[in-house]
Protein backbone atom coordinates (compact mmCIF):
# COMPACT_ATOMS: atom_id res chain seq x y z
CA UNK A 1 0.00 0.00 0.00
CA UNK A 2 1.46 3.00 -1.09
CA UNK A 3 -0.58 5.69 0.30
CA UNK A 4 -1.91 7.00 3.76
CA UNK A 5 -4.90 5.69 5.18
CA UNK A 6 -6.59 8.33 7.83
CA UNK A 7 -9.48 8.08 9.62
CA UNK A 8 -11.48 10.38 11.81
CA UNK A 9 -13.73 8.64 14.71
CA UNK A 10 -15.53 10.82 17.30
CA UNK A 11 -19.26 10.68 18.67
CA UNK A 12 -22.40 12.47 16.94
CA UNK A 13 -21.87 16.29 17.80
CA UNK A 14 -18.42 16.70 18.15
CA UNK A 15 -17.75 18.44 15.32
CA UNK A 16 -15.73 16.42 13.45
CA UNK A 17 -16.80 17.49 9.94
CA UNK A 18 -14.94 20.28 10.61
CA UNK A 19 -11.98 19.29 11.78
CA UNK A 20 -11.61 16.87 8.68
CA UNK A 21 -12.46 19.99 6.36
CA UNK A 22 -9.58 22.16 8.01
CA UNK A 23 -6.81 18.88 8.41
CA UNK A 24 -7.49 18.23 4.57
CA UNK A 25 -6.53 21.94 3.89
CA UNK A 26 -3.26 21.74 5.90
CA UNK A 27 -2.49 18.27 3.85
CA UNK A 28 -3.17 19.70 0.84
CA UNK A 29 -1.31 22.68 1.37
CA UNK A 30 1.85 19.91 1.83
CA UNK A 31 1.45 19.17 -1.31
CA UNK A 32 -0.55 15.55 -0.90
CA UNK A 33 -2.94 14.38 -3.00
CA UNK A 34 -5.82 13.96 -0.76
CA UNK A 35 -9.01 12.01 -0.84
CA UNK A 36 -11.61 12.72 1.35
CA UNK A 37 -14.37 10.06 2.18
CA UNK A 38 -16.67 8.50 4.61
CA UNK A 39 -18.51 5.65 6.04
CA UNK A 40 -21.59 5.23 5.59
CA UNK A 41 -21.13 5.79 1.65
CA UNK A 42 -17.82 7.14 -0.51
CA UNK A 43 -19.65 5.51 -3.71
CA UNK A 44 -23.04 5.50 -5.57
CA UNK A 45 -23.59 1.99 -3.67
CA UNK A 46 -22.45 2.36 -0.21
CA UNK A 47 -24.21 5.68 -0.57
CA UNK A 48 -27.72 3.89 -1.13
CA UNK A 49 -27.26 1.56 2.04
CA UNK A 50 -26.64 5.06 3.91
CA UNK A 51 -29.22 5.72 2.79
CA UNK A 52 -31.52 2.92 4.58
CA UNK A 53 -29.52 2.36 7.70
CA UNK A 54 -30.11 6.20 8.48
CA UNK A 55 -33.84 6.50 7.74
CA UNK A 56 -36.02 7.04 10.58
CA UNK A 57 -38.98 6.23 8.91
CA UNK A 58 -37.62 2.51 8.39
CA UNK A 59 -38.15 0.81 12.09
CA UNK A 60 -37.47 -1.45 13.63
CA UNK A 61 -34.04 -2.11 12.68
CA UNK A 62 -32.83 -4.99 14.15
CA UNK A 63 -29.05 -4.52 15.57
CA UNK A 64 -27.69 -7.64 13.63
CA UNK A 65 -30.01 -5.87 10.21
CA UNK A 66 -27.90 -2.82 11.38
CA UNK A 67 -24.33 -3.73 11.91
CA UNK A 68 -24.55 -5.75 8.31
CA UNK A 69 -26.11 -2.96 6.71
CA UNK A 70 -22.45 -0.83 8.01
CA UNK A 71 -20.58 -3.88 7.17
CA UNK A 72 -21.74 -3.99 3.53
CA UNK A 73 -21.23 -0.37 2.59
CA UNK A 74 -17.70 -0.83 4.13
CA UNK A 75 -17.00 -3.77 2.06
CA UNK A 76 -18.30 -2.06 -0.85
CA UNK A 77 -16.33 1.25 0.00
CA UNK A 78 -12.81 -0.43 0.63
CA UNK A 79 -12.52 -2.45 -2.68
CA UNK A 80 -14.24 0.73 -4.73
CA UNK A 81 -12.50 3.60 -3.29
CA UNK A 82 -9.89 2.75 0.09
CA UNK A 83 -7.63 0.32 -2.15
CA UNK A 84 -7.59 1.94 -4.83
CA UNK A 85 -6.74 5.36 -4.09
CA UNK A 86 -4.14 3.63 -1.21
CA UNK A 87 -2.31 1.99 -4.02
CA UNK A 88 -2.38 4.96 -6.50
CA UNK A 89 -0.25 6.69 -3.48
CA UNK A 90 -2.72 9.24 -2.17
CA UNK A 91 -3.41 9.88 1.18
CA UNK A 92 -7.10 9.28 2.27
CA UNK A 93 -9.10 11.16 5.27
CA UNK A 94 -11.77 8.96 5.50
CA UNK A 95 -14.84 10.09 7.95
CA UNK A 96 -15.54 7.17 10.17
CA UNK A 97 -14.72 3.25 9.80
CA UNK A 98 -14.45 0.21 11.51
CA UNK A 99 -13.79 1.73 15.08
CA UNK A 100 -17.44 3.51 14.28
CA UNK A 101 -19.01 0.05 13.93
CA UNK A 102 -17.40 -1.37 17.08
CA UNK A 103 -18.34 1.84 19.27
CA UNK A 104 -21.95 2.06 17.96
CA UNK A 105 -23.02 -1.08 17.38
CA UNK A 106 -20.64 -3.32 19.45
CA UNK A 107 -20.95 -0.82 22.32
CA UNK A 108 -24.37 1.44 21.94
CA UNK A 109 -26.14 -1.66 20.63
CA UNK A 110 -24.34 -3.88 22.85
CA UNK A 111 -23.20 -6.87 20.09
CA UNK A 112 -20.36 -6.78 21.80
CA UNK A 113 -17.08 -5.49 19.95
CA UNK A 114 -16.23 -9.28 19.11
CA UNK A 115 -18.93 -10.16 18.00
CA UNK A 116 -19.21 -6.96 15.49
CA UNK A 117 -15.26 -6.86 14.38
CA UNK A 118 -16.22 -10.83 13.54
CA UNK A 119 -18.97 -9.04 11.32
CA UNK A 120 -16.16 -7.00 9.71
CA UNK A 121 -13.67 -9.18 9.17
CA UNK A 122 -14.13 -9.83 5.44
CA UNK A 123 -15.28 -6.31 4.67
CA UNK A 124 -12.04 -4.75 5.68
CA UNK A 125 -9.50 -7.62 5.17
CA UNK A 126 -6.09 -6.26 5.80
CA UNK A 127 -6.75 -2.60 5.84
CA UNK A 128 -6.53 -0.74 9.21
CA UNK A 129 -5.98 3.34 9.71
CA UNK A 130 -2.44 4.19 9.20
CA UNK A 131 -3.64 7.28 12.11
CA UNK A 132 -6.80 7.93 13.60
CA UNK A 133 -8.14 10.85 15.28
CA UNK A 134 -10.91 10.58 17.58
CA UNK A 135 -13.21 13.38 18.76
CA UNK A 136 -14.51 13.16 22.12
CA UNK A 137 -17.50 15.49 23.65
CA UNK A 138 -19.79 14.52 26.37
CA UNK A 139 -23.02 13.25 25.12
CA UNK A 140 -24.88 15.77 26.53
CA UNK A 141 -23.32 18.82 25.18
CA UNK A 142 -22.79 17.17 22.23
CA UNK A 143 -26.41 16.60 21.73
CA UNK A 144 -26.62 20.33 23.08
CA UNK A 145 -24.50 21.10 19.93
CA UNK A 146 -27.01 19.56 17.36
CA UNK A 147 -29.91 20.95 18.89
CA UNK A 148 -30.94 22.73 15.46
CA UNK A 149 -30.35 19.73 13.04
CA UNK A 150 -32.78 17.19 12.05
CA UNK A 151 -31.12 14.35 13.48
CA UNK A 152 -30.96 10.60 11.73
CA UNK A 153 -32.27 7.25 12.72
CA UNK A 154 -28.63 6.87 15.25
CA UNK A 155 -28.56 10.29 16.56
CA UNK A 156 -31.65 10.24 17.51
CA UNK A 157 -31.22 7.49 19.83
CA UNK A 158 -31.78 7.92 23.46
CA UNK A 159 -28.68 9.68 25.32
CA UNK A 160 -27.68 6.23 27.13
CA UNK A 161 -27.28 4.81 23.68
CA UNK A 162 -24.53 7.53 23.39
CA UNK A 163 -23.11 7.63 26.35
CA UNK A 164 -22.21 3.71 25.72
CA UNK A 165 -20.83 4.93 22.46
CA UNK A 166 -18.49 7.41 23.89
CA UNK A 167 -17.35 4.18 26.37
CA UNK A 168 -16.51 2.45 23.63
CA UNK A 169 -14.57 5.14 21.59
CA UNK A 170 -12.36 5.60 24.80
CA UNK A 171 -12.04 2.11 25.42
CA UNK A 172 -11.05 1.81 22.07
CA UNK A 173 -8.20 5.06 22.30
CA UNK A 174 -6.87 3.39 25.16
CA UNK A 175 -6.35 0.30 23.29
CA UNK A 176 -4.53 1.83 20.51
CA UNK A 177 -2.47 4.48 21.92
CA UNK A 178 -0.04 4.43 19.09
CA UNK A 179 -2.81 4.25 16.29
CA UNK A 180 -5.38 6.44 18.20
CA UNK A 181 -4.37 10.46 18.76
CA UNK A 182 -7.90 11.34 21.11
CA UNK A 183 -8.32 14.85 20.99
CA UNK A 184 -10.78 17.06 23.44
CA UNK A 185 -14.06 18.74 21.12
CA UNK A 186 -14.80 21.14 23.67
CA UNK A 187 -11.84 22.88 23.13
CA UNK A 188 -12.34 25.78 20.02
CA UNK A 189 -12.28 24.98 16.79
CA UNK A 190 -9.01 26.67 15.70
CA UNK A 191 -6.94 25.37 18.73
CA UNK A 192 -8.17 21.83 18.21
CA UNK A 193 -7.14 22.04 14.44
CA UNK A 194 -3.86 23.55 15.51
CA UNK A 195 -3.38 20.35 18.08
CA UNK A 196 -4.45 17.61 15.73
CA UNK A 197 -1.77 18.67 13.07
CA UNK A 198 0.77 18.99 15.59
CA UNK A 199 -0.46 15.52 16.53
CA UNK A 200 0.07 14.01 12.99
CA UNK A 201 3.50 15.99 12.58
CA UNK A 202 4.62 14.55 15.62
CA UNK A 203 3.86 11.09 15.26
CA UNK A 204 6.17 8.24 15.45
P1 LIG B 1 -21.93 10.65 10.09
O1 LIG B 1 -21.55 10.64 8.64
O2 LIG B 1 -20.88 11.01 11.07
O3 LIG B 1 -23.20 11.57 10.30
P2 LIG B 1 -23.44 13.07 9.77
O4 LIG B 1 -23.60 13.02 8.29
O5 LIG B 1 -24.68 13.47 10.48
O6 LIG B 1 -22.22 13.86 10.18
O7 LIG B 1 -22.38 9.18 10.47
C1 LIG B 1 -23.61 8.67 10.25
C2 LIG B 1 -24.09 7.88 11.46
O8 LIG B 1 -23.79 6.49 11.31
C3 LIG B 1 -23.48 8.32 12.78
O9 LIG B 1 -24.54 8.53 13.71
C4 LIG B 1 -22.69 7.13 13.24
C5 LIG B 1 -23.30 5.96 12.53
N1 LIG B 1 -22.37 4.85 12.24
C6 LIG B 1 -22.53 3.63 12.89
O10 LIG B 1 -23.42 3.48 13.75
N2 LIG B 1 -21.71 2.58 12.56
C7 LIG B 1 -20.72 2.69 11.62
O11 LIG B 1 -20.00 1.73 11.33
C8 LIG B 1 -20.57 3.96 10.95
C9 LIG B 1 -19.52 4.13 9.90
C10 LIG B 1 -21.42 5.01 11.29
Amino acid sequence: MAGTFITFEGIDGAGKTTQIELFTARLTAEGRSVLRTREPGGDAIAEAIRSVVLDRSLQPMEALTEAYLYAASRAQHVRQVLLPALDAGKTVLCDRFLDSSLAYQGYGRMLGAERVLAINREAVGELEPDWTVMLLLDPSEARARMHTKKLDRIEAERLDFHQRVYEGFREIALKHPQRVFLADAALPVEKLSEMIYAAWKSRG
